[in-house]
């Protein structure tokens, strides 16, 4: 058995992990991360790229915003189309001049790897079986396997910023854990291609066939979803039949005007609204996906793991650099209230724009008038809007 000592273990090596890692240890905090995927597998995985300013400016802090704020994009508003009407909603107008800015999670991922090369970071890939001990005294470790060999990780606190299917979440006895969760009836088929983005804009489409999104990454790579049932697998829908259903959901001038080519990624995604409290287990803090999950609609999914690293790393460095640990013993509350309003308008989001297999007529008509509610009241699209560029931390 190896042994070592760090101040911070933290497990997992997806943008939580990684952001948290950079962070401390700029403030001068020893920390190791673990990581079961090579680097490369990490980075092979597409996910969503709309940043909230809290993220922007977290990056920024991190020391790893030049590229993002070189190659990003800021987006003021977005579209919503419904009923062949095609409405906007003007986020800086609506929510105090605040935006969002389109960036690709791979992108903000190989820029925290880059930044924690460059500073000689710990990161050990490939390991297995980790097992986290003693969480309840002041002496935890963390056992893992790593090509064979068994090693040891003495620390003062681990982070649990291993994602939905993490071993950390499932550490906490169950007696002690409390989880919330709603699957939706339906999932998000998705399409990467090299061609320009559909309009300068995202738009969220509500149609009768389902729901549609036309996002994008660059000027020359566009990112589109269409709903699909749960039972569809993504090997069966070709690029023509994608495009062509895509199309079918979208308003006609648009569909009309977008270019479309070989899809280079196409996966089928589930929908899921899943929270776990409390996000602290004596030495053990969750973080991100290991506590949370939000069904995409809205893009809070990254920009949620944002905010608990923004309080974590709070809590940590008020720990080791001023001793005082009134943040660190808050953190679990204060995270869970801003998640829980994240998931209210991820779950709001979700149901206004997508199709209900078991949708009754007036489920349908109540669905119909909070869209045209929507878009006849200001203080509708201010609520929007102040969701959308993300809740102050
Ligand atoms: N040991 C070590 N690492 C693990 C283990 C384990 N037992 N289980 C999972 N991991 C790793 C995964 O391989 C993954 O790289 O933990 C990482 C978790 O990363 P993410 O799932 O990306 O979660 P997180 O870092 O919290 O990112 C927030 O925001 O856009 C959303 O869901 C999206 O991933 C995104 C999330
Ligand atoms: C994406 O670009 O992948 C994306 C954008 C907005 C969302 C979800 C996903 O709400």
């Amino acid at each position: 058995m190896q042994s070592q000592s760090t101040q911070v273990v933290i497990v997992g090596g997806g943008p939580s992990g990684l952001l948290l890692s950079q962070l401390l240890h700029r403030a001068g905090i020893d920390n190791v991360v673990l990581e079961r995927q090579t680097r490369d597998y990490v980075l092979g995985r597409i996910r969503a790229g709309v940043l909230e300013n809290g993220f922007v400016d977290l990056m920024r802090r991190a020391g790893v915003g030049e590229r993002m704020d070189r190659d990003g994009h800021e987006h003021h508003g977005f579209h919503i189309a419904y009923q062949g009407r095609l409405d906007r909603i003007d986020l800086a107008g609506s929510a105090d001049g605040q935006t969002v800015m389109v960036y690709g999670q791979t992108e903000v991922t190989r820029d925290l790897y880059a930044a924690r090369d460059a500073m000689g970071g710990k990161i050990v890939h490939e390991v297995a079986d980790v097992a986290l001990h003693d969480l309840k005294t002041d002496r935890p470790y963390v056992t893992y396997d790593l090509h064979g060999d068994t090693h040891r990780i003495d620390s003062t606190f681990i982070v649990g910023a291993d994602g939905f299917h993490g071993v950390s979440r499932k550490s906490i006895p169950a007696d002690v854990l409390r989880e919330y969760e709603k699957v939706y009836p339906f999932g998000w088929l998705g399409v990467l291609s090299e061609t320009p983005p559909a309009a300068a804009e995202l738009i969220y489409a509500q149609h009768d066939r389902g729901f549609a999104l036309c996002s994008m990454r660059n000027a020359k790579l566009s990112r589109y979803y269409i709903q699909v049932p749960l039972t569809d697998r993504a090997e069966d829908w070709s690029d023509e039949a994608f495009w062509e259903e895509l199309k079918r959901r979208l308003p006609v001038d648009v569909a009309e005007g977008m270019q479309t080519g070989p899809s280079i990624e196409k996966t089928i995604a589930p929908l899921r609204s899943f929270v776990a409290e409390p996000m602290r287990y004596g030495a053990l803090f969750l973080a991100g996906d290991a506590a949370h999950i939000v069904p995409p609609t809205g893009a809070k999914g990254l920009n949620l793991a944002a905010s608990d690293i923004h309080y974590l790393f709070e809590g940590l460095s008020d720990h080791f650099l001023r001793g005082d640990d009134e943040a660190l013993e808050g953190y679990s509350e204060k995270a869970l209230a801003r998640v829980w309003k994240a998931e209210r308008f991820s779950w709001w989001m979700t149901s206004l724009l997508h199709q209900f297999p078991d949708a009754s007529p007036a489920d349908l008509r109540l669905q119909q008038a909070d869209l045209e509610y929507l878009f006849s009241s200001d203080a509708a699209q201010a609520s929007l809007a102040e969701n959308y560029v993300g809740l102050p931390y």
